[in-house]
């Protein structure tokens, strides 16, 4: 086994930091070579990954791989290798996965990544990491736990893109820490978060509202992506009401802990919208479909008992007590054998690793129709002019 993961590192190594200019040149299609500096940012960051001093690992060069295929070719249309092609398989699914990603945002996202495992690659990880880089989280490493808080308390903590991009790099972080262990979100003040910020819908950019609910879309399937393939315990504290997106995000959690004032709340058919973060699988299968789509379909507000009681919660604290008793808990799985845990994350998740990243993307693609919409259009103008 050990010998085919080397096999897997080399055989997907060799494929992004080989010289392979003149094919990619031709390859690289028209809407890519209009963007000036794009192609020329990509070949700079390709041959930044070859001087990294330390081997980034299989998932980092597994998205690496399915970036580069994307930022040069485009869209993955050849057949999926054999069952017994693990290594063909594997990089298939990495670039697959991309779905319609255009060739520039995939060149964008192949040179931020190669940022972020530059940063990370330097001597003693966890002093290399800069936690002061977050401006709308608050990121603290102690004891094995990464406790990634979502900081807009004024907004209840409603997530802005800058929020998606900042705790999607908060993860991602913790994934290649060694001696992170667990990491566990958290909101700051009263409200554990209000869901997706809806002003992100306002900033409607020159080429239109087609073009705001593409990146949308984009940015939702990555961040749920980061969730469905994070490799460590990753721990929930839900320490006040939640809504949408911090809700559907619990089934991807491994453990879900909530204050007993906490609320779960899911309006997506009041917004014109429709369930994300693989709800439309993973709620049916906790809850069960009525109750589920009680909750999805007909937006039912649950209570903590009530979550707990329908498998979503993993326990429910008093309110007072809340924070210790969590910390308590989480401390002392952060002290068990890292490597088992992580391992058995992985064997749990390895499950329905595929499915999972099938169904995010099937609700991203509706996601994207919804909002364009005029019933979700007039729920978001409707939601802004409340007060006025
Ligand atoms: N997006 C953007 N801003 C949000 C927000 C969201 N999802 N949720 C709350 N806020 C902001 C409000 O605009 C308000 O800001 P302001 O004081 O500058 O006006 C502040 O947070 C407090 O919210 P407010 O509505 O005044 O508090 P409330 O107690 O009356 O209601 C909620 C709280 C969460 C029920 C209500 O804000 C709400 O329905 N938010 C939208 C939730 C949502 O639909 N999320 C998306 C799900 S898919």
């Amino acid at each position: 086994m050990a010998f085919l993961m080397k096999l897997c590192t080399r055989q997907v190594f060799s494929r992004f930091t080989e010289p392979a200019c003149l094919s990619l040149r031709l390859s690289i299609s028209s809407s890519v070579l209009m963007r000036p500096g794009s192609f020329n940012d990509l070949e700079i960051a390709k041959s930044r990954v070859s001087t990294l001093s330390n081997d980034p690992g299989n998932e980092a060069k597994l998205r690496l791989y399915g970036l580069f295929k994307q930022a040069t070719i485009g869209k993955c249309s050849s057949k999926k290798p054999g069952m017994m092609d693990f290594v063909g398989r594997a990089k298939w699914d990495a670039w697959n996965n991309l779905g319609d990603m255009t060739q520039a945002a995939a060149i964008d996202q192949y040179c931020q990544y190669v940022d972020l495992l530059t940063s990370l690659d330097t001597g003693s990880q966890s002093s290399s990491t800069d936690l002061a880089q977050y401006k709308e989280i608050v990121v603290t490493d102690n004891n094995g736990v990464r406790t990634i808080m979502l900081n807009r308390p004024a907004k209840y903590n409603a997530i802005t893109y800058q929020m998606y991009s900042e705790v999607q790099h908060a993860l991602e972080e913790a994934a290649k820490i060694d001696s992170i262990v667990v990491a566990m979100l958290t909101g700051a003040g009263n409200y554990y978060c209000s869901g997706n910020d809806l002003s992100n819908f306002t900033n409607i950019p020159p080429e239109g509202p087609q073009k705001l609910a593409a990146q949308a879309k984009e940015v939702l399937r990555e961040f749920v992506s980061c969730f469905i393939q994070f490799p460590k315990v990753l721990v929930a504290a839900v320490n006040g009401p939640a809504v949408g997106i911090s809700v559907t995000t619990l089934a991807l959690c491994d453990l879900v802990y909530a204050s007993e004032n906490a609320s779960f709340h899911t309006p997506f058919m009041n917004l014109g919208q429709s369930p994300e973060a693989c709800s439309s699988v993973l709620f049916p299968r906790i809850m069960g479909p009525a109750k589920a789509n009680e909750v999805l379909l007909g937006g039912r507000k649950l209570t903590s008992a009530e979550a707990l009681e329908r498998g979503l919660l993993t326990s429910v604290f008093p309110a007072k007590t809340f924070s210790n008793n969590v910390k308590d808990l989480v401390t002392s799985i952060a002290e068990l054998p890292p490597k088992s845990l992580m391992k058995s994350k992985q064997l749990l998740r390895n499950v329905d690793r595929d499915l999972l990243e099938k169904a995010n993307k099937d609700e991203c693609d509706l996601l994207e129709e919804r909002w364009l919409s005029d019933e979700c259009m007039q729920a978001i103008m409707a939601f802004m002019q409340r007060k006025k």
